[in-house]
């Protein structure tokens, strides 16, 4: 196959997915990288919007093979972020004009935690008169849960599937009967249903992994009607079951890292070149593989960028992954940082504005 013709075609389908991911030659990945660009700027435009990315708590009753929070992680010292500091955190996003704030935590189901995220939401709802957009990443809950935080003003809701194809998702999480495919997918139905813009992802470079898998991935998003999508290369964690094993098998090298993040630049190209008017994440772990991640994904075709407003004293607990960036930084830091980015390569910034997908409109039409 030929990369013009292909990037010349008016509808792709699976096999141009899969030959497109597979490019490595410096030409056809500049030639891949551009003409994702081009489509981001009829799409969605050349303006990249900013989620203030609170990450609240690192308790986690799961235990994914790849997660450096994970329960079994006993090197991990568990911490809650105190309610007035994530509402003081929230309020410093909407004073300094970021559209929306995201809050992370691991997960947890049990009514105190529910109803703390509930309170929370309440109260930020409340900043700005309801101008502060926010989008909730706290895992899988009942549909009932969901429909609570929904109610209280969370608008936007991410859960990654980490994978569309079961198998592959079997391997990377305990056979515990706690770490469901279905049961993933079945949150991510309810979200949508409940009328959340839904964001989910994969990671990207794991063991066993094919471009057929990274393929459906992006039919997977299609198929689900996904507004946002968040997805970046598989990092090694040292204290986690899937990390050693990759180690251990020599699969942690220089070589092994920098295939990783191509195949994640070249999955944001191509998933902007398939469904063209999401919104696509230029993730931190990009960065922990390449000084200038983000910005090669945002050159491919991201237009989203979450400066971490974590807690200083926080941030060194909450490592999902090993050589995690921006600890050091205080809030203010990471969106000077970013800001320096994004116009590095060319594009505004979005202030301000709720950014919202125009995909999740269209479809409403
Ligand atoms: N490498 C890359 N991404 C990771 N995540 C968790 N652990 C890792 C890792 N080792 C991602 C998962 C999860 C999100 C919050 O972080 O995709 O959904
Ligand atoms: Fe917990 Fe999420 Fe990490 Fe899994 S990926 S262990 S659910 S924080």
């Amino acid at each position: 196959m030929d990369i013009s013709a292909v990037l010349n075609k008016t509808e792709l389908n699976k096999e141009d997915l899969v030959f497109l991911l597979g490019r490595t030659a410096k030409d056809e990945l500049d030639q891949l990288y551009s003409a994702a660009y081009e489509v981001k700027k009829e799409w969605v435009g050349s303006v990249d919007y900013y989620r203030g990315l609170l990450e609240f708590s690192n308790r986690c009753i799961k235990n994914c093979r790849y997660c450096g929070i994970r329960r079994d992680n006993e090197e991990v010292e568990r911490f809650d972020t105190p309610k007035q500091d994530i509402i003081a955190m929230a309020r410093w996003c909407y004073d300094r004009q970021y559209g929306s704030v995201t809050l992370q935590s691991g997960e947890r189901q049990d009514e105190a935690f529910i109803d703390f995220v509930e309170d929370v939401v309440r109260e930020i709802k409340a900043v700005g008169d309801g101008a502060l957009g926010i989008t909730l990443c706290v895992g899988e809950q009942t549909r009932e849960t969901y429909q609570r935080w929904y109610d209280a003003g969370a608008h936007r809701y991410l859960l990654r599937i980490e994978s569309s194809n079961p198998k592959l998702y079997q391997t990377m999480h305990p056979s515990d009967g706690h770490h469901r495919w279905d049961v993933r997918k079945a949150c991510l139905d309810s979200l949508a249903e409940i009328g959340y813009q839904v964001g989910t992802g994969v990671m990207i470079g794991l063991p066993g992994q094919t471009l057929e898998d990274l393929a459906e991935d992006i039919l997977f998003y299609q198929k689900q009607d996904i507004a946002m999508i968040g997805m970046g290369p598989y990092v090694v964690h040292h204290n986690t079951p899937l990390g050693k094993q990759v180690v251990e098998a020599g699969l942690d090298t220089p070589e092994e890292r920098a295939d990783r993040l191509r195949l994640s630049v070249n999955m944001v190209a191509v998933t902007r070149l398939f469904l063209k008017d999401v919104n696509i994440a230029a993730t931190t772990a990009m960065q922990t593989l390449h000084p200038f991640g983000r910005e090669m994904a945002l050159k491919a075709g991201a237009n989203i960028l979450m400066p971490l407003v974590t807690l200083p004293r926080f941030r060194t607990q909450y490592q999902l992954y090993d050589n995690k960036p921006c600890l050091e930084d205080g809030q203010e830091q990471c969106r000077n940082c970013l800001s320096a980015r994004v116009a590095s390569v060319g594009d505004t910034v979005g202030w301000g504005q709720w950014g919202d997908s125009p995909h999740f409109f269209n479809n409403l039409k």
